[in-house]
């Protein structure tokens, strides 16, 4: 195989761009060319590729978001435009794909694979931890740390006013982000998809919190329960004795230069895609981390797995707030 495209597809994540780096350095030392695809599926289908090379990626490591930005494509589920894509591949003589992304972007990879044979290697981009095969995926690690700092600064505002705070996560589905953030940042309430909320249950926590003498009330919220305001006034129709306060962390958990973690990972996922493209792969397969050893499987088999969620880190959140 002697040249290969990458691209970053869905939300981007912290680390995108360290990992792009790996692609394109390790290719180098396989004398495989890499080509860039601009925005994703979108920009496969607009045929906005092009050279990278060593210097394309100077300067990057340390950068959140993506260089080749990212985009969301509701053509690229029909297969006339995957066909145009692939194409627009074809013309470059482009002979594999690496694919940074969440599940979707997978979903749209594998599709390429099962349409036209394209041998493809997938990267798990994405805050949300939401792929069971891999135990992270990228930009977690550093969105978690993000919701940390911004945890710490609202707990000091609370503790001057007596108060709750809900801080609603994202995650989409999963909530991962929220019990991460929960445990490292001693919330005293998380709150998940996973798991149904039983409203009186949080306002008897908070009354006892009180009781004990807390001085404040840190409750993480992750979106895909409901939003701050709903949960909020959920409580407010159940009790009155304590200011209640909401912060949405929205898209600052999306950027931000990656944690060393991410960073490392970034690297790792990047040398074997490229690994796996340079031995001739014939298959559509996902790089990811487990019991920290980088692992691949087949992209079919890696989306088919049962959602994860970790009972026994969310049953310590609960044991810690004290
Ligand atoms: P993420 O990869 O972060 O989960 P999305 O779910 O938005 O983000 O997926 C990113 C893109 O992948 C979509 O905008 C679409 O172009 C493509 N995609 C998603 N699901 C499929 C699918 N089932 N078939 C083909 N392409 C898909
Ligand atoms: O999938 C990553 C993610 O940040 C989710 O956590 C969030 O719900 C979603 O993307 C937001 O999507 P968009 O960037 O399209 O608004």
């Amino acid at each position: 195989m002697k040249k290969i495209a990458v691209l970053t597809s869905g939300g981007d994540a912290p680390g995108m761009n360290a990992a792009i780096r790996a692609v394109v350095r390790c290719a180098s030392s396989y004398d495989i060319d890499v080509f860039g695809i601009e925005c994703g599926y979108e920009g496969m289908l607009e045929g906005n590729i092009f050279p990278m090379d060593n210097r394309s990626v100077s300067d990057t490591v340390q950068k959140g978001g993506t260089i080749l930005r990212t985009a969301r494509c509701p053509l690229f589920l029909e297969k006339e435009y995957r066909q145009k894509a692939y194409e627009n591949l074809l013309a470059f003589g482009i002979e594999g794909l690496v694919v940074i992304g969440g599940d979707g972007s997978f979903k749209g990879m594998n599709s390429l694979y099962q349409d036209f044979g394209l041998p493809c290697v997938g990267i798990p981009g994405t805050i949300d931890n939401d792929l069971a095969y891999t135990d992270f995926t990228l930009g977690f690690d550093t969105a978690v740390n993000t919701v940390l700092s911004a945890v710490n600064n609202v707990r000091d505002t609370m503790t001057a006013h007596n108060r709750a705070c809900i801080i609603e996560v994202m995650g989409r589905k999963c909530g991962d982000i929220a019990i991460y953030s929960g445990v490292a940042g001693g919330a005293e309430i998380v709150l998940v998809p996973e798991v149904p909320y039983d409203i009186d249950k949080v306002v008897q926590t908070i009354k006892y919190d009180r009781i004990k003498g807390k001085q404040s009330v840190i409750i993480i919220l992750a979106e895909g329960v409901c939003s701050c305001a709903e949960l909020k006034e959920k409580i407010a129709e159940k009790m009155d004795f304590i200011q209640i306060r909401t912060v949405k962390l929205g898209y600052i958990q999306r950027g931000g230069t990656p944690s060393m973690a991410d960073r490392v990972f970034a690297a790792r996922c990047g040398a074997k895609a490229v690994e796996l493209l340079a031995s001739n792969l014939k298959e559509s397969r996902v790089v990811g981390i487990k019991n920290n050893k980088i692992i691949d499987m087949a992209t079919e088999k890696a989306l088919a797995m049962p959602s994860k969620f970790d009972k026994e880190l969310y049953r310590i959140a609960s044991m810690l707030a004290k």
